[in-house]
């Protein structure tokens, strides 16, 4: 069980709610991205590993329209966000694709698939979707990597907890 100081239980609902847990790990900051039928998705996600050296992981929330649009698409984008790109976290982290245009005024290059990548992050990738698994309220995505950049820039990355969530 875990406890919050000697004998003091933390029910689960509680850990979920408590802030100092939101990043027990450390985690960076990506926007994910995709096209499907003309229209670009893009949102900020945090729950994402490399899970084999060709392959990375990604966990979104059903409520996700650039989760659901992977799923058809098959395709997705990873821009690996900078410690100057908060507002880009910021930006793609509210609101769905769906309904409105997250990309309005920020630069991106076209990968593969019409994939959009943005501008001055410390990687980009493209990643071919090879298998997702429902976990009930969350999406697991793996892709396989098909195309990848690095930029010069010596930035540090954007960490989860320097982002307002
Ligand atoms: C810093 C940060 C990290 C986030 N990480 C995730 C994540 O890993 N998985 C997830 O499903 N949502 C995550 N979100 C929330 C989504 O970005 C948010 O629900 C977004 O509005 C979904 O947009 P979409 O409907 O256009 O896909 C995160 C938000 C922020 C601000």
């Amino acid at each position: 069980m875990l406890t919050r100081g000697p004998g003091v239980p933390i029910f689960r609902q509680e850990v979920a709610d408590m802030p100092e847990f939101h990043d027990a790990l450390s985690h960076g900051c990506y926007v994910v991205t995709t096209s499907l039928n003309g229209r670009l998705y893009g949102m900020t996600c945090s729950w994402a590993t490399q899970v084999d050296f060709d392959k990375v992981m990604l966990v979104l929330g059903k409520q996700s329209s650039t989760g659901r649009a992977i799923r058809k698409s098959r395709v997705f984008g990873v821009s690996v966000l900078s410690a100057d790109q908060k507002d880009l976290a910021v930006r793609f982290g509210s609101g769905h694709s769906s309904r409105k245009d997250k990309f309005d005024g920020v630069r991106t290059r076209t990968g593969t698939s019409g994939v959009p990548l943005l501008d001055g992050s410390l990687k980009t990738f493209v990643c071919r979707l090879v298998d997702d698994a429902d976990f009930g309220s969350d999406i697991c995505y793996v892709g396989r990597i098909t195309g990848f950049r690095k930029a010069r820039k010596q930035t540090s990355p954007l960490l989860l907890s320097q982002v307002d969530h």
